[in-house]
């Protein structure tokens, strides 16, 4: 039978290790994986079974990680571990900083990015269904160096957890080494009592290998005083994985990206090569949207129906619309309409928003501007704090010289504009609906609407120039070969 678990007491996630095999001066906790912190996705998961507190146990680096917690949320309650190591004393102060609790304290790790609230709350439904002191939830590991041995009695019971360092340590003193070769380990998620919590912590010492102060000792005291201790087994291993150094972090990061994927294709997306397409937590895709290789889909970009997006495609915080198409671009923080086209080779920077059926070509950028629907800026420009209304195309080469040395200002186009090649806009101007430009026009008088504003120099051609001044070059000789011909 599947019961619906009540909101536990607390939340105690442990972030107070100093995440040394990361080799980096951010603290671990703080490298990001698809979108968000590694302890961002365990706050998340923890948030998610809605408990009356949260906790955040912390000492490496604590001022900038706080800073984050809070950051992530701001009702967090920060616990600071003080000089006794251990996961055992960790959990022990953050229960001083809530008081004491009664009810269910679920135990996480600020390294762990991949456990899904679904596998936290069936923890949580399995300890309150079976009335556990502790429920630990453990996995069967091909390998299980470095972790916890989960040891059962008998009766297949959980009498307790032994550490790898003590496991070893036990078989090199008696010659017996069964508890090394237990294969079934502890993830270091717990659901507990509150009150068995905090009275067996007080009894636990350092007196170990490592000199810590375990967490886990608290399992045969729970044993030994007459409690229920049990396991949830995951066959999920890389939920309970831990990020420990960066060869794990890119790991792990693929993995969450190759679920990511996952969900989206099931959800209707088409994703041409999942290998090469990351796709941060917070994306949101609609059915059939179709994503080419090599593509990044950042923050909280979101894309609507029938929209193409890629190959070689960027996009942080980018809003598309249904039916446009965006390849070999980089785009942040901008919008892109129903049916509007753009790239190849295109830099939209943030607050460009192009009009449903609009189009921004190769090799330009883009930068806060509004461009109308269906206008187009085809080929090679530059286009910032700007206006362009409707329908309006704008010619190749054409610059927006929006900055002055000191002060930014703004071109606004209206609709119905056709503007020559090399057009330069010396802002602030203003163009008129219907107007044109000539080619290689430097505009700097508004101009009005319907006019035609041109100021190139008039051509001067020198005939004969090259057959008198160049005479044996290449360029004279095809030139008299073709006056002969003539
Ligand atoms: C711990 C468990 C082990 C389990 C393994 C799973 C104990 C004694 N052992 O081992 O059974 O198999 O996790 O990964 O609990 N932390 C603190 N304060 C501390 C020490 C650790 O906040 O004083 C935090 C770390 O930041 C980390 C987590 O607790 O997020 C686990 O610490 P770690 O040192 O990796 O635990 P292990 O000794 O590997
Ligand atoms: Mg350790």
């Amino acid at each position: 039978m599947v019961l619906n678990s009540s909101s536990p007491a607390a939340v105690i996630v442990l972030a107070a290790g100093a995440g040394t095999r990361m080799k980096s001066d951010l603290p671990k906790i703080l490298h990001p994986m698809g979108g968000r912190s590694l302890v961002g996705h365990a706050l998340d998961a923890a948030m998610s079974l809605n408990p009356e507190h949260l906790v955040a146990v912390v000492r490496h680096q604590r001022e900038r990680v706080v800073e984050h917690l809070l950051e992530h949320n701001s009702e967090l309650v920060i616990a600071d571990q003080d000089e006794v190591p251990g996961t055992g004393r960790a959990v022990e102060q953050g229960l001083e900083a809530i008081g004491a609790v009664t009810g269910t304290v679920v135990v996480t790790y600020g390294d762990v990015p991949l456990l899904t609230p679904e596998t936290l709350n069936a923890l949580v439904s399995e300890h309150q269904n079976s009335r556990n002191a502790v429920t630990v939830l453990s996995a069967n590991v091909p390998d299980a160096t470095g972790y916890g041995r989960i040891v059962r009695d008998e009766q297949g019971l959980v009498s307790g957890i032994v550490e790898h360092k003590d496991a070893l340590k036990i078989a090199e003193e008696t010659g017996d080494s069964t508890i090394a070769n237990i294969t079934e380990i502890n993830s270091g998620i717990y659901a507990f009592d509150g009150e068995i919590l905090a009275r067996t912590l007080a009894e636990v010492t350092t007196d170990n290998v490592q000199g810590e102060k375990y967490l886990t000792d608290v399992l045969g005291l729970a044993r030994a005083e007459g409690g229920r201790v049990a396991t949830y087994v995951t066959d999920d291993l890389m939920e309970v994985e831990g990020v420990n150094d960066r060869t794990q972090l890119s790991a792990l990061g693929a993995e969450l990206n190759r679920r990511i994927t996952d969900r989206w294709m099931r959800a209707g997306v088409t994703i041409v090569d999942p290998a090469t397409t990351w796709i941060d937590v917070d994306v949101d895709l609609a059915q059939d949207v179709t994503i080419k290789p090599n593509t990044q889909l950042h923050g909280a970009t979101k894309i609507a129906p029938g929209a193409v997006i890629g190959p070689d495609t960027t996009l942080q915080d980018v809003i598309v619309d249904e039916e446009a198409t965006v390849r070999r671009t980089e785009a942040i923080e901008a919008v892109i309409g129903i049916g509007a086209n753009v790239g190849p080779f295109t830099y939209l920077r943030p607050g460009t928003v192009l009009g449903d059926t609009g189009k921004i070509g190769a090799f330009y950028e883009t930068k806060n501007v509004k461009i109308g629907r269906g206008a187009k800026l085809s080929h090679l420009g530059y286009a910032g704090d700007a206006e362009i209304g409707e329908n309006s195309n704008i010619g190749c080469g054409n610059i927006t010289a929006n900055y002055d040395g000191v002060n930014k200002h703004r071109t606004v186009i209206g609709a119905e504009v056709r503007t020559g090649s090399n057009t330069v806009f010396t802002a602030p101007v203003e163009i008129g609906d219907g107007a044109y430009t000539a080619a290689g026009a430097v505009i700097r008088k508004d101009v009005p609407a319907g006019s035609l504003a041109m100021n190139a120099m008039e051509q001067r051609t020198i005939e004969g120039w090259v057959l008198e001044r160049r005479p044996d070059s290449a360029a004279a000789k095809a030139a008299r070969a073709s006056n002969e011909k003539s």
